[in-house]
């Protein structure tokens, strides 16, 4: 399978990780005379620094798929899915989608990485328009795997479905939003959190720091591996109607004084930057990046919660290498123990993650030994205890 990644800036570049290290041949193409070669260098340092990190086999064969093209139509040639991936501007976009839907083989899709445009204002006039549709990821595509498909209104549902097992296909996670709305979902829900975080600074409740600990250590934790929905569910006895019904009333009312709508005051943001800059001085944000990647906080769930405090059962994530290709036959196995009560292919066939409910340390020591079933012997684990707010008869009902 090949891509072409058209605009290999920031986006497409792990747009392009993302398509090699599920395997596929890479062709990059950007406008810039040289981008598309320091675009497929720096997707081979992103490609070695998953290896390193253990999120992935084969950083120099995937590497090597990663080619620059020397034209448009060259990186075009035989692809099976093209990503734009231009500067956020409609008439960038429309022209760009023009010559892309010109050239690109009969029927293949065509992602746009768009984050505020909706398709309509710039896909509307192009003859493919059927096949143009606005996928847009989280920064960066090979770590955050998300994918907003964000159909307009001429697409058909057999269309988007095959867009999502593709993404699917790739260790994407596509999802659906129904209609075309400023933003999305995935920024609308950070414009709620953030400029609520801005207007607490700016009416003194919180210093910034502060509010930052706030959300790493109490909702970062919980919605990196469960979503609101699913907590408010597990949350009260008789699940979500049941929470809707004890809770719902303060939301009401706490809703009615957020400051989400309020503009940004420029001296709270001046006392956010300095804040910043005491913690990390401006030279120095590129190497937490890099060390924040190196250590794995970005990669891995690295929390601990107390669960002598919360007297529940332990909820871990596992992500598990297997020695030999065989992903789908460990899941097979995987799925039917009881402690598992998920279990995902990340990338390729050597990776899964498993959620899983276990009584204590030993419990699942027993899960993880060495050999997970005949050949599927485990190379490595790596282990991450969360949290859990479980208890049996939930963790029976979410299996
Ligand atoms: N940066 C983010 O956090 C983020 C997150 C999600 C989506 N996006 C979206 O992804 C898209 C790209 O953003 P980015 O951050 O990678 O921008 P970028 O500026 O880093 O990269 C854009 C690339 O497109 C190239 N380009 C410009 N015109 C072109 C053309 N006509 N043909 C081919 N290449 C062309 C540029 O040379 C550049 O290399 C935008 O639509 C943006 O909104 C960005």
């Amino acid at each position: 399978m090949r891509a072409a990644i058209v605009g290999t800036g920031l986006i497409g570049r792990g747009w392009a990780a993302a398509f090699a290290r599920a395997g596929w041949d890479v062709r990059l193409w950007d406008r810039e005379p040289g981008a598309a070669e320091t675009a497929r260098l720096a997707v081979g340092l992103s490609l070695a620094d998953m290896a390193e990190a253990g999120l992935m086999a084969g950083a120099e064969e995937a590497a090597a798929r990663v080619v620059v093209a020397g034209s448009l139509e060259a990186a075009l040639a035989g692809a099976d899915y093209v990503q734009e991936s231009v500067p956020e501007h409609p008439d960038t976009k429309r022209a760009v989608f023009e010559l892309i839907d010109a050239a690109a083989p009969e029927g293949v899709p065509i992602g746009s990485s768009s984050s505020t445009i909706a398709g309509s204002l710039f896909l509307s006039d192009i003859p493919g328009r059927a096949r143009c549709i606005v996928a847009h990821p989280a920064n960066p595509p090979h770590l955050m795997p998300v994918v907003e498909l964000v159909p307009s209104p001429w697409h058909e549902e057999a269309f988007v479905a095959r867009a999502c097992t593709l993404l699917e296909s790739i260790g994407q996670v596509p999802v659906v939003v129904r209609r075309e709305i400023e933003g999305f979902v995935m920024n609308r829900l950070q414009t709620a959190v953030v400029n609520e975080a801005i207007a607490l600074v700016a009416g003194g409740v919180i210093e910034p720091a502060d509010l930052d600990k706030v959300m790493k250590h109490s909702l970062g934790l919980r919605w990196a591996f469960m979503g609101p929905f699913e907590t408010m569910d597990l949350n009260a006895p008789n699940g979500f109607q049941d929470y809707a019904a004890r809770y719902g009333r303060y939301y009401q009312a706490m809703g009615r004084s957020l400051g989400v709508a309020e503009p940004w005051p420029s001296e709270a943001l001046e006392r956010i930057e300095e804040s910043r800059r005491e913690e990390t001085p401006r030279e120095a944000v590129t190497e937490r990046m890099r060390k924040l990647y190196k250590s794995g906080v970005i990669e891995h769930y690295t929390v601990r919660f107390n669960r002598e405090m919360l007297g529940l059962k332990l909820l871990a994530f596992v992500q598990v290498w297997l020695e030999h290709a065989g992903a789908s036959k460990a899941k097979e196995y995987l799925i039917s123990l009881p402690q598992v009560l998920e279990c995902h292919h990340i990338a390729g066939d050597y990776d899964l993650l498993l959620k899983v409910l276990v009584k204590d340390t030993s419990d699942l020591e027993e899960l993880l030994s060495n050999r997970i079933k005949g050949s599927l012997a485990v190379t490595r684990t790596s282990t991450t205890i969360v949290m859990s707010t479980y208890k049996e008869d939930i963790n029976i009902r979410s299996k």
